[in-house]
């Protein structure tokens, strides 16, 4: 990224709106003040000159007005001139960022005024524009690695087997293959999901009893270590039903791969919100992971998950689907183990 100070900041000796008005307002006092005395001798000439010269004077007098007035325009023009050089070369800039080069920045002029307001504002959604663009370099990477890596499992079985097709067991060889092709098959699913929360649409929403659904949510799983459930009862939110069992199923999930000996889960009622708690006893997730590990493709173990078929989206896809609800999810502070909190509005509290 460039240095964006070096390219960002204008310092003028003077602000330059304000300099430009103390031009505009010393070419005013001195114009009229000429006008003034050039009529005020004008007036004393007629009075005390005869009438054949009055002529003459008058018609010096109009010249040195228009002297005047010429003096004063040119004032003006410098004046308006580079009061909008500021502006002149925030255009300027913007055009040269039409190159496609991001990391420029308009140049910001210490004016103090609305030409200096702008051009901050130019260069922050400029910061955003080019944090998006780098995000999406990132998860378009990241994404095709995902993706090469079965595809690759599969290419080099295949070829395989049809290289020497006597030499393995063809059962084993498309068992391989099909676990492969639902790998791709989930990353895939996973990717549309994320690209249609990203997208901003309003899922269906209905009604859920929360603590019900995590129950439901619960039953339908074997976890490997026992898991229990504390669930208050009647707590209403409004949500679109898969898309929560969806981010549901990720909690416990991870839970699962990670705990040790036990899953606690407890649903609870606080004002306005339902709150959702995921607690296992594993390893537990480090502070300084602790927002990271909501990024797309972020595994802190990658060999570990890719083993168990973790593709590193589950939990950016169950902030998401907490966004969109208006509700929150995040790691909270546990003694041990990881604490997975998600929080959404009650209903009708919106
Ligand atoms: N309960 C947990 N205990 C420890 N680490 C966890 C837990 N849940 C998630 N993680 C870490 O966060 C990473 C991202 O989780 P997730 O987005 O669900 O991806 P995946 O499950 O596909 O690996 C996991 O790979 C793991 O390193
Ligand atoms: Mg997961």
């Amino acid at each position: 990224m460039s240095d964006r100070n070096a390219v960002s900041r204008v310092r003028p000796r003077r602000p330059g709106t304000a300099r430009a008005r103390g031009t505009l307002t010393a070419l005013g006092a001195a114009g009229s003040l000429l006008v003034a005395a050039v009529t005020a001798a004008a007036v004393a000439l007629l009075l005390l000159a005869d009438a054949a010269r009055a002529a003459v004077l008058v018609a010096v007098m109009v010249l040195l007005c228009l002297a005047v007035l010429a003096v004063l325009g040119w004032g003006v023009r410098q004046a308006v001139r580079r009061a909008i050089r500021p502006v002149e070369r925030i255009h300027e800039e913007l055009a040269a960022l039409e190159d496609g080069d991001l990391s420029r920045r308009v140049p910001v002029p210490s004016t103090g005024g609305d030409t200096e307001r702008l051009a901050g504002r130019v260069n922050g959604l400029l910061d955003r524009v080019e944090d998006a663009a780098l995000r999406r370099r990132a998860f378009i990477a990241d994404a095709s690695h995902e993706l090469r890596t079965p595809i690759t499992g599969l290419r080099t079985r295949i070829e395989l087997a049809l290289d020497a097709p006597e030499d393995g067991d063809a059962a084993d060889t498309l068992r391989h293959s099909l676990h492969d092709v639902e790998r791709l098959h989930l990353i895939v699913e996973d990717l549309l999901l994320l690209a249609r929360l990203d997208s901003g649409d309003v899922p269906e929403r209905e009604p859920l009893d929360i603590g019900a659904l995590v129950e439901t949510e619960v039953g339908l799983r074997s976890p490997p270590v026992p898991t229990t459930v504390k669930a208050e009862p009647g707590l209403l939110v409004e949500a679109d039903r898969p898309r929560l069992c969806r981010a549901l199923l990720d909690l416990l999930a991870n839970a699962e791969r990670h705990a040790v000996t036990l899953i606690e889960v407890q649903v609870r009622g606080e004002p306005g919100e339902a709150v959702v708690e995921v607690r296992d006893d594993g390893p537990g997730i480090p502070p300084a992971d602790r927002d990271r590990v909501f990024e797309r493709f972020t595994r802190l173990d990658s060999a570990r998950s890719r083993a168990d078929g973790g593709s590193g989206l589950g939990l950016a896809i169950a902030r998401e689907v907490a966004a969109v609800h208006g509700g929150s999810l995040y790691v909270a502070d546990g003694a041990h183990g990881t604490r997975l909190v998600l929080r959404l509005p009650l209903a009708g509290s919106r």
